[in-house]
């Protein structure tokens, strides 16, 4: 059985190098312990190759993004040859963050694209604005998912993870967090739209997380019944102490 897959997305945050530093050492002592959980930490670019940001057995590093150019001068960008290069592993991309910026779903694909030719893993966030009572939410996710996957190969696919975030459970202005049982017929619907294009036995080893206002108290449920391969979390990433309850909420029941 797989490991669950928890990613911290530390978005703009700590603000000094020793707060980071001293949060990642953090975590990355409940982490090394726990055997049923892969942990990834999406820090800041500045930190992802700064002392005190080593790599051990079950924790990995990840970016928050990266520039779809191979090379030559695009200044303020970071390249996916560079990060694989600072043995940074994962990289997320399409950050619901990021979209409100004015990224689209084609400068995604391209990023999508120069990620996995750089050999990492990609963490692809997809999710709606609105729940809408007649379920069109449903074929905006289909389409975010066909239009940033266009350049996808199904063997790359096997490097794809994809994020779930409803962007309406999304930080501080969130109301709540999706139910398991809403991530869960969503995250089979993901798996349906990935069968589609890249077949099925790709599509059910592909791991699906949940993300938006993941909490210790909620957290367990989404991995128990949301359908879901692991969790995407913001806010509750940035206090050790919260992040580790979450952490140890990943735990494979023995059946
Ligand atoms: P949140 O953010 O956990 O603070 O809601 C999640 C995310 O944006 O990935």
């Amino acid at each position: 059985m797989k490991k669950f897959l928890i990613v911290a997305n530390w978005k703009m945050a700590p603000e000094t190098p020793a707060r980071a530093k001293a949060l990642f050492a953090g975590i990355k002592k409940v982490a090394v312990r726990l055997p049923d959980a892969q942990t990834v930490v999406c820090t800041p670019a500045l930190y992802l190759s700064a002392t005190g940001f080593a790599v051990s057995k079950n924790v990995a590093l990840g970016a928050q993004d990266v520039s779809y150019e191979k090379d030559g001068a695009h200044t303020g960008e970071i390249s996916a040859r560079m990060l694989k290069s600072a043995n940074i592993l994962y990289v997320i991309i399409g950050h619901s963050e990021r979209r409100a910026r004015g990224e689209t779903d084609d400068i995604i694909a391209k990023k999508v694209v120069s990620a996995l030719k750089a050999k990492l893993t990609v963490i692809l966030c997809v999710g709606e604005m609105e729940r809408d009572p007649h379920g069109e939410f449903f074929s905006f996710i289909e389409n975010q998912i066909r239009l940033s996957l266009a350049g996808v190969s199904k063997k790359d696919i096997e490097r794809v993870i994809i994020a779930y975030e409803p962007v309406w459970a999304i930080g501080e202005k969130a109301k709540e967090a999706d139910t398991p049982e809403g991530t869960l017929e969503t995250a089979l619907f993901i798996r349906k739209t990935l069968a589609a294009r890249f077949g099925k036995e790709k599509a059910l080893a592909m791991p699906i997380l949940y993300g938006g206002s993941v909490r210790p108290n909620n957290a367990n449920s989404f991995l128990a019944r949301g359908g879901v391969q692991g969790l995407l979390v913001g806010r509750a990433s940035l206090d050790v102490r919260t992040f580790a309850e979450i952490l140890k909420s990943a735990v494979r029941r023995k059946t």
